[in-house]
């Protein structure tokens, strides 16, 4: 039976497992997706391991992203761009393709969430500049999003991001950032504030207009503390969980021949 599942450290709490369960379940498909808790110094030998026991592909998560690159034996233009990869297959000749769909599932979610979103029709604002920003920044420019606004606590690593992607970025110092909100088409928070046990975000959000599309990537909770003050001012908003749920559809797709739906009933399965 077809093998698939997600590697990183820790991994107890991801909702993976019960998405692709889900799926699986859902399309009456044999197959099967487990958690796997990979250790920095086993992740290669994992990694190599797993097409020798029935996995088909799997998923990558924190701290492995970057690292499992190196070993992948193909990667995709995104994933190289990225810098990181979150989706793996394993090929018939042995080969490991390693792919990045973290950009498609914030578009996805998106475009889902707030259908009347054109990317086109102006700047994007982005809060932070780790990991996540990246593959944002990628999917926006990708989308024609004209400028993409970038604010981060240590602006240094919003320079580099600048460094990498090019032209589109405009700086936006951290604690200026309540002065371009009312220039953002959409307003997308990467950084971790707002997840339960971190401080909220608190940037002010008096100039945001209404109809302007307000998003974070946090999930836990779903209703973040921005999300709440952006629908008190009459913004679309899209919260994060969907994010997630669109990145792994194309990797299930690709490993178990049926592309499946974000729907009500896959947020109700991992919640
Ligand atoms: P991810 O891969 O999820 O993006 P990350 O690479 O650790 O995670 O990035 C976390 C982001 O949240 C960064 O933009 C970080 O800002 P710094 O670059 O200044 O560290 C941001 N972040 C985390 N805690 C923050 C805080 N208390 N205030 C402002 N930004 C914060």
């Amino acid at each position: 039976i077809p093998l698939a599942g997600v590697i990183g450290n820790p991994i107890g709490h991801s909702r993976s497992p019960l998405m692709h369960k889900h799926w699986l379940r859902r399309y009456d498909l044999r197959g099967d997706y487990v958690p796997l808790h990979v250790a920095e110094g086993d992740l290669e030998r994992v990694v190599r391991t797993l097409p020798r026991m029935g996995f088909v592909g799997a998923n990558v998560t924190l701290p492995h992203k970057t690292a499992v690159l190196q070993i992948a034996d193909h990667q995709s233009d995104r994933a190289t761009l990225i810098g990181a990869a979150n989706t793996l297959t394993f090929r018939d000749d042995g080969s490991i393709f390693a792919d990045n769909t973290d950009g498609y599932g914030f578009m996805s979610n998106v475009r889902q969430g707030a259908p009347n979103w054109d990317p086109k029709s102006g700047p994007a604002l982005v809060l932070g500049a780790g990991g996540a920003a990246r593959a944002i920044i990628v999917a926006l420019a990708d989308a024609g999003v004209p400028q993409i606004l970038l604010a981060n606590r240590t602006r240094a690593k919003a320079e580099a991001l600048k460094a990498d992607f090019g032209q589109r970025i405009r700086i936006v110092d951290w604690v200026q950032v309540g002065s371009v909100v009312e220039d953002a088409a959409i307003v997308i928070n990467t950084t971790s504030l707002g997840m339960t046990g971190q401080p909220a975000l608190r940037i002010p959000l008096d100039g945001l207009q209404s109809g302007t599309v307000v998003t974070d990537i946090v999930y836990s909770p779903l209703q973040t503390p921005l999300l709440q003050m952006a629908v008190a001012m009459g913004c679309v908003t899209v919260d994060g969980l969907g994010m997630l749920l669109h990145q792994g559809v194309p990797g299930f797709e690709r490993w178990f021949g049926k592309r499946p739906e974000v729907d009500d009933a896959l947020r109700a399965a991992v919640l």
